[in-house]
């Protein structure tokens, strides 16, 4: 196996998936969204931990994924969070997704379908409360909804929005939310019956408002345990899933007064130890972290030292004592009592911690990992750590 790799411990997601629901209590449900191949983490095998966990419904982006993860996961519902083009639309309803509307074609398109192959069409509205990138506007939804009604074969299971700013402006959130409340009246209004399940909560929302619950909460990040550790607000700490490792493949002595890596931008200020790691920013490693990373060797923090490279980084070992070609570093992850954290690399880099993660390259082998005896998980992986269904490696 290439020296250079990803770990994702499925004992922390299948802990993190209980620790939402475990709070959630038996009204409310958790959509667990897995788009993006699970934010980097392998949409196949999460989605069968957080269905075989306890999630009520997998949510991804789009149709093809959902064609992808059903056959990994065929019990669970998937919800395909934005609308699907009109050339997939047999397929998804012959798939038997959840289908999100936004607009004025779907339905209609939906319909046609649902009535071709006989069967319901699952639909969920997505209402626009202030995100304005998608969605039927709030003020169209009672509208809208007695427009549904007429349509035969569609099932409306649901009916969400999503937030602009839940992790940082209370504000904005509670103003899209109770806006979002009126919609679902309006939606209720015209139907004659309520939506089964009212969902807007994605991982900031999750944390912080309870009232926001609602049905279901729709966290991704928060289940992967990316997010800074907000423990103690609504939420227990989540464990972060992902480790990225790296072992060391060649080491140079660099006099004092000389250059290390493209552009020169880091300068011995003594006679150094640098050890290459076999990863760079082809791998995801983003090159803002040149000069401004620590990775972590027999538990403590060395720091990244001149440019990341596409296929390697440089790490300053100087006074480590007798490093090894070989050793193990962790570049995202916890080794010794240190951690380096998505969160924290996400502030290095001045991008959100979704970014970090998805970003990480399909070229690093991914290894899943258990706690020893995790009977929940342990069926999923292979002895080497692959996964041991049909889930890409
Ligand atoms: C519609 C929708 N719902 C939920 C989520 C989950 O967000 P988070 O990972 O911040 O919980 C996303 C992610 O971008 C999304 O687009």
């Amino acid at each position: 196996m290439r020296p250079a790799w990803i770990e994702i411990d499925l004992t922390a997601i299948a802990d993190n998936v209980h620790r939402v629901l475990s709070v959630l209590g038996h009204q409310r449900k958790l959509l667990a969204v897995v788009k993006d191949d699970a934010y980097g983490h392998g949409a196949a095998v999460i989605a069968q931990v957080a269905h075989s966990c306890g999630a009520h419904m997998l949510a991804v982006a789009f149709v093809e994924e959902a064609v992808e993860l059903q056959p990994a996961c065929p019990e669970a519902e998937i919800l395909i969070l934005t609308p699907v083009p009109a050339d997939a639309i047999e397929t998804a309803v012959s798939c038997g997704f959840h289908v999100s509307l936004a607009d004025r074609a779907g339905p209609g398109l939906l319909s046609a379908a649902a009535v071709r192959q006989g069967r319901a069409a699952k639909v969920h509205i997505k209402v626009d409360t202030g995100m304005h990138r998608l969605g039927v506007p709030a003020a169209q939804v009672g509208e809208y909804c007695s427009r549904l009604k007429l349509l035969p074969g569609l099932e409306i299971r649901g009916i969400f929005t999503h937030f602009a700013s839940s992790s940082d402006d209370p504000q904005f959130t509670t103003e899209q939310f109770e806006c979002f409340q009126q919609a679902c009246r309006d939606a209720d209004a015209a139907l004659g019956y309520s939506i089964p399940l009212k969902h807007c909560a994605n991982s900031g929302a999750t944390v912080r408002y309870p009232e926001m619950w609602m049905d279901a909460v729709r966290p991704g990040a928060l289940l992967y345990g990316i997010p800074r550790n907000r423990g103690g607000v609504y939420m227990p700490t989540m464990q972060q899933a992902l480790t990225v490792k790296a072992k060391i493949a060649s080491l140079k002595e660099v006099p004092v007064g000389e250059t290390v890596g493209y552009g020169r931008t880091w300068r011995a200020a003594r006679d150094s130890h640098i050890a290459l790691l076999p990863i760079g920013y082809g791998d995801g490693y983003d090159r803002l972290l040149s000069n401004n990373a620590d990775v972590l060797l027999r538990g403590r923090r060395v720091p990244v030292v001149g440019a990341v490279a596409m296929d390697s980084t440089t790490i300053d070992v100087t006074g480590v004592g007798d490093v090894r070609v070989g050793e193990e570093v962790v570049l995202i992850g916890d080794q010794g009592g240190e951690s380096v954290t998505v969160a924290e690399l996400a502030e290095r880099c001045q991008t959100i911690v979704h970014e970090v993660a998805v970003r990480l390259d399909r070229r690093l082998p991914r290894v899943y990992t258990c706690q020893p005896g995790d009977e929940r998980v342990e069926g999923l992986i292979s002895a080497e750590g692959s996964v041991a269904s049909s889930a890409p490696a």
